[in-house]
């Protein structure tokens, strides 16, 4: 698994140009699946099975966007200046590397009197690719760069860009991968433009029309030094979500992922997030309404370079997310 994990934070798509990665991951899915289609939004939906008696019609969802950079202003010297895709941070910034999706590199500078600041500001910014005039500069204005950051083990972590989610990809990817029977009809859905606020699960929801709604994302930590309190450790197992910015979790599902975990005796943790949301915020509120829930993996430093993960957990995920779709359901 960790080779399809690398495989799948190393490639270049930021929200809204999602092509490299969707092609990727359909790469891996197409063998399994008993239909792969891909919506107006570039969502790569793949239908497994069918309903059967207790059966339910399920979407899993994990967004294959990721956060990044776009070329706002080349200025004649060369020098690019950029909006934000989603939420950067800027304390990632300096001296990190960037590619644009037309495999062009760069780094990224602050103005010279700002160097030694404590915050500069985002707009103080700027990425070096090497040109020395607008003219020769290899991109436009509307181009898009990720971060570049080669994925990294450190014994039972994993370290890498995009994460979040490319790791909610993996654990969908590998489900549908270890699963034998299933009484649902299940859509494994591969998001876009979740980072920009959840727009390819409100579509793909719409269509898919869900009975019951499961993202799969990451989820921030209280573990480093001097965090929030928050009740979430790399090591202790995937959370169930309880609360986010975004959503209040339907309490059948909060059971129904706990007892689970339960039974088959994977740790577990409850999450309550006081900061960002998901896919599943966007499945709940779609058409008239759906039981939803989100398994999150707990992640270190989220929306920078260099997120990290605990290798356990994401097996973990991947366990607890076949349990919950194997079995029958009365909800
Ligand atoms: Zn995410
Ligand atoms: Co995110």
């Amino acid at each position: 698994m960790k080779q399809l994990i690398q495989k799948l934070t190393e490639t270049f798509s930021p929200s809204g140009f999602e092509s490299a990665i969707r092609e990727v991951i359909k790469q891996e899915v197409q063998p399994l699946a008993d239909e792969v289609r891909v919506d107006a939004l570039g969502n790569l939906i793949v239908r497994k099975g069918a309903k059967a008696k207790n059966g339910k019609r399920i979407m899993l969802a994990a967004h294959m966007d990721e956060i990044g950079l776009m070329v706002s202003h080349i200025d004649e010297n060369g020098f690019i200046r950029f909006s934000n895709i989603g939420g950067i941070r800027t304390g990632g910034l300096l001296s990190g590397r960037v590619q644009f999706t037309n495999g062009t590199q760069g780094l990224i500078g602050v103005e010279r009197d700002l160097f030694a600041a404590k915050s500069p500001t985002f707009s103080q910014y700027y990425i070096d690719v090497g040109a020395t005039s607008a003219k020769n500069c290899p991109v436009k204005i509307g181009d898009v760069a990720a971060f570049k950051r080669p994925f990294l083990e450190l014994g039972q972590r994993l370290v890498a860009k995009s994460m979040d989610d490319r790791i909610g990809c993996a654990v969908l990817i590998e489900a549908l991968r270890a699963l034998k029977t299933s009484p649902h009809e299940l859509y494994f859905v591969f998001t876009t433009q979740e980072e920009v606020g959840p727009r390819g699960a409100a579509t793909s929801a719409f269509g898919i029309d869900p009975e019951i709604g499961l993202a799969v994302d990451v989820t921030l930590t209280g573990d480093t030094p001097k965090s929030k309190y928050m009740a979430i450790s790399l090591g202790k197992g995937p959370a169930v979500k309880v609360k986010d910015t975004g959503m209040l979790s339907d309490q059948h599902i909060v059971e129904w992922m706990c007892s689970t975990a339960e039974k088959k005796r994977i740790p577990y943790q409850r999450e309550v997030l006081d900061g960002g949301s998901t896919d599943a915020m966007a499945i709940q509120m779609t058409r008239s309404g759906v039981l939803a829930g989100c398994l999150s993996v707990p992640c270190r430093y989220v929306h920078t370079p260099s997120e990290m993960v605990d290798y356990e957990d994401v097996q973990n995920s991947v366990k607890l997310l076949v349990a919950l779709i194997s079995a029958p359901l009365n909800l």
